[in-house]
């Protein structure tokens, strides 16, 4: 028989269980480790399988994990186990919901978010090779508090005892059961249709299952994996923080291994849904989140928050907060930048120290390069913003649209008024307030002509620091014409 005709028929996903230690109004597998849900590491597992029928058995918080499965996996069959009674019910639950007897059946768990398909993979191997009814996931950790120990008898699984139901000596076992499992389905099947309740926690126990087969015969083995993290389930936050750190040093560790700098791993967060080029620098104090990808020889960092942002060959982003923006091959941004939504800026673009831009298309050599509100703009090829203009695009009602053209000047301190259209080729002097149109080549100034008024500090502050200073300044001016 080749591979695919034995390939995996069915994956349960155990995921009705209640999350109370979280202590939280949404489900807990729904809290994000590395910008995913917890159950969305468990079906990327179970789908690296691909398994003729998967099955999410869902209770507890049902309607958000349901909408939420509904995006993630809608290929998915969902068993809803109503009320609670256990793993091997929840398994039971979960054949239920197909319309035939699958050959093989691999359990395993929506909270146990560092699980990988190839473990997956090795753990049906494994089954195969050996030919066993079932085959559990072990692994030998130093505090096996909470967890089923596995006996064994001269060497072989002879059966999983949960913590409550266990002796003293039974308890010094290390080596824990992960809850994930192959099975043999015929075996599977007629065992749960035989589980009882006589237990410690008066559940059915999807456990007994091992004794079960031992008894009629059958070959248990077990898959021992020396990566514990693997096994690790999430209860509250506590072990929500300690795996999504552990699984963030995983995502740099590879990423690292692809070529990529990470000066400080400790303070450097990347999600899984991230995609990094070669030659990429990541500083400290990084953090890329959501649909961002980085190119090939750009420098994140320090400071940086990152989220759904396209970053051009050879760019620089420092101290920056963008979203949802677009930031062009060799384009320099930061110190302290605030992009929002709808930000390009073009390739060899600036935008620097105090600048927030929002809605803004920033040509290619575009320059916005300190203290500018720059919202719902076209900012033309080469143009050069100057320091303090605020691109005025709400009048309390609307918002409207500003447009500075090509190798346009902007002088420092100018107010756009939108909407305004300020042509190619155009300057504008520092200080304006531009309510109208300007035309290619010509200079708009609008503010009001400089006057001085001799005399005035003589005659208005007399004898004060300032009118000494200004009559040292009249002798020496006067001794500089004689
Ligand atoms: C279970 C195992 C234990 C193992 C541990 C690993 C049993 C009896 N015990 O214990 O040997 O070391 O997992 O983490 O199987 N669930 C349902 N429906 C239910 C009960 C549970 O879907 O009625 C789901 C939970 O959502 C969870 C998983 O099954 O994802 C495990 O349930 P949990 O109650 O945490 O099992 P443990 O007591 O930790
Ligand atoms: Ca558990």
């Amino acid at each position: 028989m080749s591979q695919e005709a034995a390939g995996v028929t069915a994956v349960v996903v155990l995921a009705a269980g209640g999350g109370t230690r979280m202590k939280s109004r949404r489900s807990k597998l729904l809290h994000e480790l590395c910008g995913r849900s917890m159950l969305s590491y468990a079906i990327t597992a179970a789908t690296s399988l691909e398994p003729d029928h998967l099955v999410v058995v869902v209770g507890h918080e049902r309607e958000q994990v349901s909408a939420h499965l509904a995006e993630i996996a809608p290929y998915a069959v969902q068993a809803v186990q109503e009320p609670q009674l256990g793993t091997g019910h929840a398994v039971r639950v979960g054949l239920d919901a197909l319309d035939e007897l699958p050959a093989e059946v691999v359990v395993t768990y929506g909270d146990v978010p560092l699980l990988t398909g190839e473990t997956l993979s090795g753990l049906v191997a494994e089954h195969r090779a050996a030919a066993n009814a079932v085959t559990v996931l072990t692994s030998v950790v130093d505090v096996p508090t909470g967890y089923g120990r596995v006996v064994r008898e001269h060497g072989r699984v002879s059966r999983v005892v949960e913590e409550k139901d266990a002796s003293d000596d039974e308890r010094d076992i290390r080596e824990i059961n992960s809850g994930i499992y192959v099975f043999d389905a015929e075996t599977l099947r007629d065992g749960l249709a035989e589980l009882r309740t006589d237990n410690a926690q008066g559940e059915m126990y999807l456990t007994d299952i091992i004794a079960y087969a031992n008894g009629l015969g059958r070959t248990v083995g077990a898959h021992l994996i020396d990566d514990p993290w693997q096994t690790q389930g999430v209860n509250d936050r506590v072990q929500l923080a300690a795996l999504s750190r552990e699984l963030n040093r995983r995502i740099l560790e590879r990423w690292m291994r692809d070529g990529v700098t990470v000066m400080d791993p400790d303070t450097t967060w990347v999600a899984d849904t991230v995609d990094l080029a070669e030659d990429v620098t990541l500083l400290p104090n990084t953090i890329l989140r959501g649909a961002t990808s980085v190119s090939r020889g750009a420098t994140i960092g320090p400071d940086v928050m990152l989220t759904d942002v396209e970053v051009g060959e050879d760019a620089h982003v420092v101290a920056c907060h963008a979203t949802l923006a677009v930031i062009g091959d060799g384009a320099e941004v930061g110190p302290f930048s605030y992009l929002r939504p709808g930000t390009r800026l073009g390739v060899k673009g600036k935008v620097g120290a105090f600048v927030e831009a929002k809605n803004a298309v920033i040509g290619d050599g575009a320059k916005v390069p300190h203290l500018t509100y720059c919202g719902d703009a076209e900012v033309g090829e080469g143009a050069n913003i100057g320091a303090g203009t605020i691109f005025a695009n709400y009048d309390g009602v609307t918002k409207s649209r500003t447009t500075v053209g090509k190798a346009s000047f902007v002088g420092s301190n100018s107010v756009l008024v939108a909407p305004v259209t300020i042509a190619d080729g155009a300057y504008v002097a520092a200080g304006s307030a531009i309510t109208e149109d300007v035309g290619p080549g010509e200079l708009a100034i609008a503010r009001s002509r400089q006057r001085n008024i001799e005399g005035w500090v003589a005659s208005r502050r007399p004898g004060s620091k300032t009118h000494q200073a200004a009559d040292e300044a009249l002798g020496t001016r006067k001794g500089e014409q004689e």
